[in-house]
């Protein structure tokens, strides 16, 4: 009794039928369509594990615009992407496997920490990349503080990933 999801990813529109009202975006990533880089931690909307990004277009009509959210793909709702762009960590990296200036910052700055909270780590990064450094402004510290605010590492590795959010830009 589900109804149809469609929505943008990879650049293809994706249309997902009889999808159940309470399957959650999380679900239907790791369950309906094999997508396991996205991980399930909390499951609570509380450590970011599950971050993926989601794009609209804002603006006005003559300078439209997308704009790029991370989000917790846990606590919402599958429904509630229809008509929206989606990425996921396996969604970053080119053609011949080039990484994504986000990963590529991960990488050179040690980030990569765990395979549990990275690519929460990753999708924030690309959300920050895609809004700030793709449009020419730099990632100052603090922007980077508040954009990892919602993602959660048990280990307290923080300072090579905020570095890796400075070091996009370079
Ligand atoms: Fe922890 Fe989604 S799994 S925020
Ligand atoms: Fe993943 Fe700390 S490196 S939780």
């Amino acid at each position: 009794e589900g109804r149809t999801i469609r929505f943008i990813r990879r650049g293809e529109l994706v249309a997902l039928s009889n999808v159940p009202p309470t399957r959650t975006l999380l679900e239907l990533l790791r369950e309906d369509l094999a997508a396991t880089g996205t991980k399930e931690g909390c499951g609570e909307g509380d450590c970011g594990a599950c971050t993926v990004v989601l794009g609209e277009l804002e603006g006005p009509g003559d300078a439209p615009r997308i704009r790029y959210r991370a989000i917790n793909a846990c606590i919402r709702l599958a429904h509630s992407i229809d008509g929206l762009a989606l990425w996921t960590v396996e969604d970053l990296a080119g053609p011949q496997g080039e990484l994504h200036p986000a990963q590529e910052a991960m990488v050179q700055c040690h980030g990569s920490q765990c395979g549990f909270c990275t690519p929460g780590f990753v999708m924030s990064l690309f959300g920050m990349y895609q809004n700030h450094v793709a449009r020419g402004n730099p990632v100052t510290r603090e922007l980077a503080q508040q954009e990892l605010s919602g993602n959660l590492c048990r280990c307290t590795g923080y300072r090579p990933i905020l570095d890796a959010a400075q070091a996009m830009a370079q």
